[in-house]
């Protein structure tokens, strides 16, 4: 059918005559962890991203997969008492329910710890290497002779050399800002075992980054305008900083889990190395279960390779990544998208804990997914800017726009249509000449290049804003016929069959548009519309010709249901050995109350007391306290002596019977003693030492 005319120029956008092909990647989350919202949230925007290029007609192959590798994972296996494969074995079995759950359409989901990796990171640094770009460096670094192994900046606390301020990390000052590394720390200690680490040296690899060949092409890569602006001038500033571009650190020492280093025993690819090549890994695993020759597509002209990444990994995908590629002679990225963080009613979310809004409680409540795309598509453009996810907001934007304004549409269409015209559709009749009959499908689909085309710039909330328009126009235009009133009239029987048949292919128009956010709903209108299957832009203008009986697409969101999504899990509430909660505090309160690691040097009954023991605790001061405690039922004197515990350091001494208590040791005990009898002294992990803060 043709195009209508009359619409003026439309935007161009490629015609499916030439697709596209496009190699689409999000971030690889690491293997430690169930998804957060933030997960979601990218994934559901390269999703819509996808979704639009296949109903362009463009070939996608749009990959995921776990990032495995890494000392934390290492570590938390260890914990788990798994093997880190085991590990990421078990965190890699839940993440289809998620992908499931919200309809993204990923072709694969693979592992950073598998042999295509291996294969492409000892491919890519072998060929860096014959290149000149792999340099070695023998670097001081602290060991943990507990743990027997080199320790990353994050297992080290100590002192921070600035401002002095205890327990800090060994990269950076949580209280002045400063950053430093770890050798700089004043008292250091290791996070793993409590040890004061050891300088000891290790030869390590690099990645010149330095190397002028290097820097000429990151400057021209991240300066030629492909990259958001944002992120082109934060590239910009680390190219023209003072110091320049550093050599990349890409070894780690055993035991690390990690893919060795060719022809360097007990070095292993440091985890940021092998992680972006878990995107060729991913397809090229995809590529074998389909039979697809991977070296024949990255040959073909014109493949397109872009990357879905949040703002905090720029650095690693617009300078390691494109380089890596570059120098080792592999196809270099076409584009990285930035997006922001998601936060949550104003709250910025954590890496590890994400925020309260859980995705999988989400589809938990049965919580329609289709509501989430809706509304942070609604949310994103084509910046990196944070996106809020506020409560009130989504109830408003599911309820008032996408249903009182698009659903409404077909229920309220067809059901003159069912009733009075055994579901039969007008004849379209186009515009130009004569009277327009068809006003509704006309706005809809003159708006259809524009919205595709925000679509193509991520600016998803400019296409949603559009979408809305032409559902108000529709709306206008319906109510402004009175369908209510004409349906009366026998004479007005045709007006009335064109204004319901126009306000139906115009939300079969809106569907298609709506399609790349709401597969499931749109699905499900195709099929009720007999629209041919898969959606595709080029059959938009082919309308539908009957509707069957309505049924319902979409409910309303119910706002109690977001009141249960943020609260918190039940386990919480649960009360612990039959024992009120106390009262709600903040964490300043909480900070008020100083406890301490405590070793307990000596213990002893106390004469006359029934109840109590002396203990002589160190809590790492130079001197001992003494404190009197009622655990005499519980414990044996010798039992006690030489362990560690916890106490209340900053209690004020009490004057007792028997001397003065200088603070309060920690135990558990059921609320009725007599009942449950039993007193159990806390007892921290092995690896903590005297005056260590607890908090
Ligand atoms: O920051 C992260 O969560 C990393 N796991 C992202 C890796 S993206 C790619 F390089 F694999
Ligand atoms: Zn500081």
């Amino acid at each position: 059918m043709p195009c209508p005319g009359k619409m003026g120029v439309l935007l161009p956008f490629r015609s499916p005559a030439m697709p596209r092909k496009l190699f689409v990647t999000t971030a690889l989350p690491y293997a430690n962890a169930a998804f957060h919202i933030g997960h979601i949230m990218e994934y559901i925007q390269a999703d819509i991203w996808v979704r639009t290029q296949r109903m362009q007609g463009h070939q996608v192959h749009f990959v995921g997969a776990d990032d495995a590798h890494g000392a934390p994972i290492m570590i938390a296996a260890e914990k788990a008492g798994k093997t880190p494969q085991e590990f990421v074995g078990a965190i890699a079995a839940g993440r289809k329910q998620y992908l499931d759950g919200f309809s993204i359409s990923f072709d694969n989901w693979h592992s950073t710890d598998s042999d295509e990796n291996v294969w492409f990171s000892q491919d890519i640094y072998k060929r860096l290497k014959a290149n000149g770009f792999i340099a070695t460096k023998t670097i001081e670094q602290f060991f943990d002779p507990v743990k027997g192994m080199f320790l990353p900046d994050r297992y080290i606390k100590g002192e921070c050399p600035k401002c002095g301020a205890k327990d800090q990390y060994g990269d950076s000052c949580e209280v002045c800002s400063s950053v430093y590394t770890p050798t700089e720390l004043k008292n250091p200690y290791s996070v793993l075992s409590g040890a004061t680490p050891e300088l000891r040296t290790s030869e390590h690899y690099f990645f010149k980054l330095s190397d002028p060949r290097c820097v000429d092409f990151l400057r021209q890569w991240t300066q030629d305008g492909r990259l958001q602006t944002e992120v082109a001038n934060k590239a910009n500033e680390w190219l023209s900083g003072e110091e320049g571009l550093g050599d990349w650190d890409i070894s780690r020492d055993a035991p690390y889990f990690g893919i060795p280093i060719p022809d360097a025993p007990g070095k292993y690819f440091y985890v940021w190395l092998d992680a972006p090549i878990g995107y060729l890994a991913s397809l090229k695993n995809y590529f074998g279960k389909k039979g697809l020759d991977f070296a024949a597509f990255f040959a073909e002209p014109g493949v397109e390779q872009i990357h879905f990444i949040g703002k905090d990994i720029i650095y690693f995908h617009t300078l390691f990544w494109p380089a890596m590629l570059k120098f080792a002679g592999y196809k270099t990225p076409d584009n990285v998208y930035v997006h922001g963080f998601l936060t949550v009613s104003g709250e910025k979310m954590s890496k590890s804990r994400g925020t309260g809004l859980s995705p999988l409680k989400y589809l938990e409540l049965g919580m329609n997914p289709e509501w989430l795309r809706y509304y942070i598509a609604a949310k994103l453009n084509g910046r990196v800017e944070d996106v809020d996810f506020n409560p009130d907001d989504f109830v408003a934007r599911v309820n008032s726009d996408l249903i009182g304004k698009y659903v409404n549409i077909a229920s309220r269409a067809s059901g003159f249509l069912v009733k009075h015209f055994d579901g039969a559709l007008s004849t379209w009749r186009h515009a130009g000449g004569g009277e327009d009959l068809s006003p509704m499908t006309f706005h809809a689909l003159a708006a259809k290049d524009a919205i595709i085309e925000a679509i193509n710039a991520r600016d998803y909330g400019r296409a949603i804003r559009d979408i809305m328009a032409v559902a108000d126009f529709v709306n206008q235009k319906y109510d402004a016929a009175k369908p209510w009133e004409i349906a009366k009239d026998p004479a007005k029987r045709e007006v009335l069959h064109d204004v319901c048949s126009d306000a139906i292919r115009a939300f079969a128009v809106m569907t298609y548009l709506l399609a790349p956010i709401l597969p499931r709903t749109s699905e499900r209108i195709a099929q009720w519309l007999g629209l041919a299957t898969p959606l595709a832009f080029a059959d938009i203008d082919r309308v539908p010709s009957a509707v069957k009986p309505y049924e319902h697409l979409m409910q309303r969101v119910d706002p109690k249901l977001l009141d249960a999504l943020f609260e918190p899990p039940a386990q919480e509430k649960v009360i612990p050995g039959g024992e009120d909660l106390a009262a709600e505090i903040k964490i300043d309160d909480f900070s008020k109350v100083d406890l301490r690691i405590a070793k307990i040097v000596n213990a002893e009954h106390v004469e006359g007391s029934d109840k109590l023991l002396r203990l002589t605790l160190d809590v790492g001061e130079g001197r001992t306290r003494n404190v009197f405690s009622g655990i005499k039922s519980a414990y044996e004197p010798a039992d006690l002596i030489g362990k560690h515990t916890v106490m209340v350091a900053n209690l004020a001494p009490r004057k007792m019977k028997f001397g003065v208590s200088e603070g309060m040791v920690l135990a558990a005990s059921h609320a009725d003693e007599k009942a449950n009898p039993g007193i159990f002294l806390l007892d921290p992990y092995p690896g903590a030492q005297p005056g260590m803060r607890v908090r």
